[in-house]
């Protein structure tokens, strides 16, 4: 493998099924088209149908003869997460699932089941969707679960006492607990799939800082980014790390991936780093009990 990881190292991928959340723009839409263009059938979760289609257009703009299916997926929403699931189940065949959709500092919301938007979305969501599937995942003896982190999740905190941001709300503070959530999951799962001798991998990944539309709720703090702009990735190139943590042969279980740049910011895909404190697995094991019973999901692990 060469040093700079590039989009055209992605073995083929014929043969193989991935669902991708958030899969219509952004980070999760080059996943799902670089797939695609190697070979695999891609199903694309998005909540709005419209969006789904469009990124089905520009996938199939560049691969005419590639296999996409939309899933309806809200993940404000576990009754949408479940019947999303059974839509996956019935394809028969799943080799990867991408975990990627996700919102950013957007104002005090609740999910349609009342957690936290950030939280709900960012790792609720995709908590309970990975229970759903796993059924379906175990019986591909090399399939894997990619989880999309962040940087922010460095110097993030599990506020345990105030889960659902009831008494405070701090927009950052409550993105960076969701994405410390995605790497403490992806260890957990980690961890728990090679306990119970399953091959699957478990793998998070972060795209640095990539020009996309997470910056959606900013508002007018959009501003003080633009100069960034000119360093960050594009969203193809935020997408890398992704890809590597769904495709590279010699990626192990736990594994992060991130820029390989100056500071994980930007270009290309390496091995990342993992904040230390997210190593702790009685902080793992106490973020699996509450999503379980938040979810209602049990993993069977
Ligand atoms: N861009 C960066 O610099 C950066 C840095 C660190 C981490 N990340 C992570 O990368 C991932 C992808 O972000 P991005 O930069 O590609 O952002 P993006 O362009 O805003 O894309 C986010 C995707 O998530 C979807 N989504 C949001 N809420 C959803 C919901 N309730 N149900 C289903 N889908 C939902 C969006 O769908 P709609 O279009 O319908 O809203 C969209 O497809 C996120 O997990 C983010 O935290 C990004």
């Amino acid at each position: 493998m060469s040093a700079r990881y590039r989009e055209n190292q992605v073995p083929s991928q014929v043969g193989k099924t991935a669902f991708v959340t958030g899969a219509n723009t952004g980070i999760g839409f080059d996943t799902a088209r670089v797939l695609a263009e190697k070979g695999a059938r891609v199903l694309l979760g998005c909540r709005d149908e419209q969006r789904a289609l469009k990124a089905m257009t520009a996938i199939r703009a560049r691969a005419p003869r590639a296999s996409l299916a939309w899933v309806e997926l809200d993940l404000t929403s576990l009754a949408s997460i479940r019947s999303a699931s059974e839509q996956v189940l019935a394809e028969g065949q799943l080799d990867l699932l991408v975990n990627n959709a996700g919102v950013m500092v957007p104002p005090k919301t609740r999910t349609q089941d009342g957690f936290e938007l950030q939280f709900g979305v960012n790792h609720l969501g995709h908590f309970a969707l990975t229970g759903h599937l796993l059924p379906l995942l175990k019986q591909q003896p090399d399939a894997r679960i990619v989880t999309v982190s962040s940087l922010a999740h460095r110097g993030g905190k599990i506020d345990f006492d105030d889960l659902q941001a009831d008494r405070s709300y701090s927009r950052m503070k409550r993105y960076q607990m969701s994405k410390l959530a995605n790497i403490l999951f992806t260890l957990a799962l980690s961890e728990k799939l090679a306990q119970a001798e399953f091959g699957l991998k478990a793998i998070a990944c972060h795209p640095g800082g990539s020009n996309t539309e997470l910056g959606r709720h900013l508002g007018p703090l959009k501003y003080l980014f633009l100069p960034l702009e000119l360093i960050m990735n594009s969203s193809a190139e935020g997408a890398l790390p992704t890809l590597r943590a769904a495709t590279d042969p010699d990626a192990i279980s736990g594994d992060y991936y991130g820029p390989a740049g100056w500071g994980e910011f930007a270009r290309s895909a390496k091995r990342a780093v993992i904040d230390p404190a997210a190593r702790d697995s009685q902080l793992w094991e106490r973020l699996w009990q509450v999503s379980e019973g938040l979810t209602g999901v049990d993993f069977k692990l």
